[in-house]
């Protein structure tokens, strides 16, 4: 297998993305840069950690996660996650991953899976390009085809990236430690010494660039209200830090909007990532329609729309055809349901083929796309419900299908699952004043010192029998919710808690929330997204409750699920069961969980290892909203798989009792 090597020299720069100076995290000098491999690769990246020892926040060290790869067999160990996977690369220190990518060709993206450095610039795109060997499809039609009516989706002329991030001014690290810090109502106003959130992000970035203060570089003549324009400020680079690549310097921070070069007809493929740590975002192009290809890397039917909505940890691939007068045109994104947050653009800029020149004036003469918002999650109405529509077509609604390419197998779900696990979302109050979010009521945040439950599986054997879920069967998708994490309803009937602790405790929590998995298992999970006020047990001072949800993007590591189904509510069998599309569900590997409701995913619990299953808000996931899925590691599986070898193995992981 061709080896693909990288090393990822990760420093801490001072730049200015959003057109203010901070800190940064730079790969390479570079930030936020792509990574470009093929089905079938063996990737090789050793991380070497430089970042300064003093810097705040790098005592929790970084590590990089491959997000949507399966990564089976011995690449379990290389996911990334740490206190799963591996412990957390410190400064000074550096790390090897190494795996064969098997996953479809698409659209993925790699990022720190270890504190906040994700929300400093440590992530980037990661494009799995097909087959090196893959044979290009025969030019032309075969002898006696009908003409296709429209020309294949799929044949586009170039493609570009669309990365989409949010960014705050000061590093992550340092919002994100306050949430660490028990609640004190009297204190979280004033600054000190409490819980607090890390608020809203100052900027939209689209591949890297951006401004903060929602202001378009220049307003167009006579826009109405006049947008405010962010002058780029210049900056000094302090002492032992390097000025923010390519595009800045001292004098010239350099910010801009990211332009996309087209030329007038021509086909182009959008890789749309969506990398923000906190917000849920809609990204829209102004004059043009784009065309849905895929979700999360698998093709979904096609749709035609204006506008698109991304989570956290969601990639959509769309087909932009280049056919309108050419001119510039807004490409705009906006953060949905968190008010005062501001919105990101980018340029589509036509180009003339004849002399490589793009349009002038070098910016749309048209003010910026306004972007409906949907409405916050926050309102004083107790129990709103507001529907992620996951997707925005605003004339049909369209939910996503999935979509059978020519010639690929069939991806639909097995039509019955063997266990059903019930998880309630909920934001709970821990005795201690710890406010976090949890999977029913436990929550899991990073307990130094690190032993990665990946070892910890291996090592001790009683630790496989320890918290494990009973399995039920279930057959189709009518059955009502037996086992779960936390109480499958309001009243908490039949609690289930997963840290292994005996008996179950009556308060909210903090444990590791493991689900123990057979393998070859079809696991069905309803994740049903409720207020914290309908936990028994949350310690809110003076009765006070929390009305309102807040919607979570759900991530699996290392499978892709079918979401069979999304509502409002919680799940209901009676209410809900026959809605539910078992016969051609996306296929993906992150969904959002909107605000007050439900969603019913599929897998095939197939890939032997530890995984985190998580809401991909970085801040929810800091604060515990992560379980972990268990299947028991196959000796014939994690062997069978070059280059790795059991020697190979044993020696990296020092592990004795390997055998199983
Ligand atoms: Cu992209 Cu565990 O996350």
């Amino acid at each position: 297998d061709p080896e693909v090597s990288f090393t990822f020299n990760v420093t801490l720069a001072y730049g200015a993305p959003s057109c203010f100076a901070r800190p940064i995290v730079l790969v390479n000098g570079m930030f936020e840069p792509a990574v470009y491999i093929h089905q079938g690769d063996v990737l090789k990246i050793t991380l070497v950690n430089n970042l300064p020892a003093s810097y705040p926040g790098v005592s929790d060290g970084i590590s990089i996660h491959y997000h949507g790869l399966h990564m089976g067999g011995p690449a379990a160990w290389f996911d990334g996650a740490s206190y799963i996977s591996l412990c957390p690369i410190t400064a000074g220190s550096t790390y090897t991953y190494q795996f064969k990518v098997n996953d479809p060709p698409g659209t993925y993206l790699w990022h720190d899976h270890a504190a906040g450095f994700k929300g400093d610039g440590l992530q980037g795109p990661l494009i799995v390009r097909p087959r090196r060997a893959a044979p290009m499809p025969p030019a032309g039609l075969p002898p006696g085809a009908p003409a296709p009516s429209v020309p294949d989706l799929w044949q586009y002329d170039d493609e570009h990236i669309v990365f989409l991030s949010d960014w705050y001014h000061a590093t992550m690290n340092s919002l994100m430690f306050r949430l660490n810090m028990p609640f004190d109502a009297a204190k979280v106003t004033n600054d000190s010494g409490s819980w607090n959130w890390i608020g809203n992000p100052q900027a939209l970035l689209i591949n890297g660039r951006g401004f903060y203060g929602d202001c378009p570089l220049f307003a167009p003549a006579g826009a109405n209200p006049t947008p405010p324009v962010c002058a780029p400020t210049s900056f000094t680079v302090p002492p032992g830090r390097s000025a923010q690549q390519p595009w800045a310097s001292n004098n010239n921070p350099g910010c801009t909007h990211e332009r996309l070069v087209v030329q007038p007809g021509k086909r182009y493929r959008l890789r749309i990532i969506g990398a923000s740590t906190l917000v849920y975002m809609t990204l829209c192009f102004e004059g043009h329609n784009v065309t849905l290809l895929a979700a999360d890397a698998m093709p979904v039917a096609p749709v035609s729309t204006r506008c698109v909505d991304v989570n956290s940890g969601q990639r959509l691939d769309v087909l932009l055809t280049a056919d309108q007068p050419p001119a510039n045109y807004w490409i705009a994104v906006a953060p949905q349901y968190r008010v005062g947050s501001p919105a990101g653009y980018a340029v589509l800029s036509y180009e003339d083929p004849s002399t490589n020149a793009t349009v002038t004036p070098a910016f749309p003469t048209t003010p910026a796309p306004q972007i409906a918002a949907m409405p916050p999650w926050s309102q004083e109405a107790n129990e709103q419900v507001v529907m992620a529509p996951e997707l925005l077509v605003p004339s049909n609604g369209s939910a996503l299908a999935m979509y059978r390419r020519e010639g690929q197998p069939t991806l639909a779900p097995p039509k019955s699952a063997d266990k059903l696990v019930v998880v309630n979302l909920t934001q709970p109050l821990l005795e201690n004043g710890q406010l976090r979010w949890a999977l029913g009521n436990v929550a899991m945040p990073k307990t130094p010192p690190c032993s990665p439950l990946m070892n910890q599986l291996r090592r001790d054997p009683a630790y496989l029998t320890m918290a494990a879920v009973p399995a039920s069967t279930v057959n189709g998708t009518g059955a009502g919710p037996n086992v779960g994490i936390g109480s499958a309803g309001p009243s908490r009937s039949t609690p289930l808690y997963l840290s292994g602790v005996s008996p179950a405790p009556l308060y909210p929590s903090v444990g590791l929330n493991i689900v123990q998995l057979e393998g070859g298992q079809v696991v069905d999970v309803i994740l049903n997204n409720r207020p914290a006020n309908e936990n028994n047990g949350d310690y809110r001072p003076n009765g006070a409750t929390r009305n309102a949800t807040e919607q979570h993007p759900f991530h699996l590591h290392g499978h892709r699920f079918w979401v069979l189904g999304r509502g409002t509510g919680s799940f209901s069998p009676e209410l809900h069961g026959a809605s539910l599309n078992t016969a051609n569900p996306p296929l993906r590997d992150t969904v959002t969980v909107a605000a007050s409701g439900w969603a019913y995913l599929r897998f095939r619990a197939d890939n032997p290892g530890v995984w985190p299953f998580h809401c991909h808000i970085l801040p929810h996931i800091f604060m515990g909203q992560q379980a972990t899925s268990r299947q028991p590691l196959s000796p014939e599986k994690m062997y069978n798989f070059a280059p790795y070898t059991k020697s190979w193995l044993r020696a990296k992981w020092g592990l004795s009792g390997w055998e199983l």
